[in-house]
């Protein structure tokens, strides 16, 4: 048994530090990820695979969000294994297809998809990927596995390994409840919150009725939201920041709890504005090359470069080639909004 630590040498005065040391983590953190890199990587492993690009766990001081690319081969081989349910998982996931064309089975319902869409895939919902050409297929995915991992519910199930399933029903239940424990909850009539109150309660009793049927009423709130986003539909409108559209956002009828995602637009010439907020943000250059200031240093990039936002750092991107660029871009911002902790300051705008 491992013993406990004196409390005050363990926790000394690490919050009067903590402020400080989180800057100098903010600092320290790397930013650019070089898309050279990832093209070595590939094909080191033979043109498939993951390659992680901004995660904890490769040094950025990130806590919520992670960034990577999964090249997964094309035809019978890729996404190998999976029958029927194929995985789930307890976190927010943006799927964004580069290359490739093919569908996906995601809580019973097929979405079709070809590059430039987008999927936001519900929270705990079974899901499979299908590649139905030859080509292979590129996604970039962005996740709050992170930001799970720190609650201590990064709960991850796939069908081909039911010993690791934690949440694990039998039966009929396991494809069609998205509510972690399944089967072990109780039912509640009509899945109506009101409906479960039974007689006259008291406040601290109505109270608990609602923590008891939270879980339900949530999995309608997943099963209502929206997942896909067709390339064709994404709509660009003018802001302070240049032009921007937002692709998965709580407010637009996801039902995302961390993330939200964004696509931005720069002219050849131009400038996007510049801003700070209180959430993390990762981006992914899609097209076009220029250069970003961050705080007070500066990074150039070029498609296929990836660059992590350091929480409230101030970040502007300029357009220094003869092509559009265009940013994808994922954060933590609907993490921040649910907690009440988002703040997000404007300095200079757009031209
Ligand atoms: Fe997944
Ligand atoms: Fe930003």
């Amino acid at each position: 048994m491992s013993s406990v630590q004196d409390p005050n040498e363990a926790v000394g005065l690490g919050n009067v530090t903590f402020a400080r040391e989180e800057l100098e983590r903010r600092r320290k953190s790397p930013v650019l990820v070089s898309g050279d890199m990832v093209r070595e990587r590939i094909e080191k492993q033979q043109g498939k695979g993951i390659v992680h690009l901004i995660d904890p766990k490769l040094g950025f001081n990130h806590r919520a969000i992670r960034l990577w690319i999964n090249y997964p081969g094309s035809g019978e081989e890729a996404w190998e294994g999976w029958n029927l349910l194929g995985h789930r998982h307890l976190i927010d996931a943006v799927i964004y297809i580069v290359q490739g064309h093919g569908y996906s089975i995601i809580d019973g319902n097929r979405y079709d998809w070809g590059p430039g869409d987008f999927m936001c895939v519900p929270t705990f919902a079974w899901h499979r990927h299908v590649n139905t050409e030859d080509v292979p297929v590129i996604y970039i995915a962005s996740t709050s596995t992170p930001y799970s991992m720190s609650l201590g519910v990064s709960i991850h199930e796939d069908e081909r390994y039911p010993e690791y399933c934690v949440f694990a029903q039998k039966g009929e239940d396991a494809q069609k409840t998205l509510i972690p424990g399944g089967t072990e909850a109780p039912t509640v009539p009509g899945s109506q919150s009101v409906a479960a109150f039974r007689g006259d309660l008291s406040l601290e009793g109505r109270l608990y009725e609602e923590q008891v049927v939270y879980a339900v009423d949530e999995e309608r709130r997943r099963r209502l939201g929206r997942v896909l986003v067709k390339g064709s539909d994404v709509k660009f409108g003018q802001t302070r920041m240049g032009k921007m559209a937002y692709i998965v956002d709580q407010r637009l009828g996801f039902n995302v709890r961390v993330m939200s995602t964004v696509l931005a637009e720069i002219e050849p010439g131009h400038h996007s504005g510049a801003h700070r907020h209180l959430y993390e943000e990762v981006n992914y250059i899609l097209s076009g090359e220029g250069y970003s200031v961050i705080d007070d240093r500066t990074y150039h990039w070029k498609a296929g470069d990836a660059l992590s936002i350091p929480v409230f750092a101030w970040h502007q991107y300029f357009n220094t080639g003869k092509e559009r660029v265009r940013i994808l871009s994922h954060s933590s911002r609907a993490a921040m909004e649910n907690v009440g902790l988002q703040v997000t300051q404007q300095g200079e705008e757009a031209d």
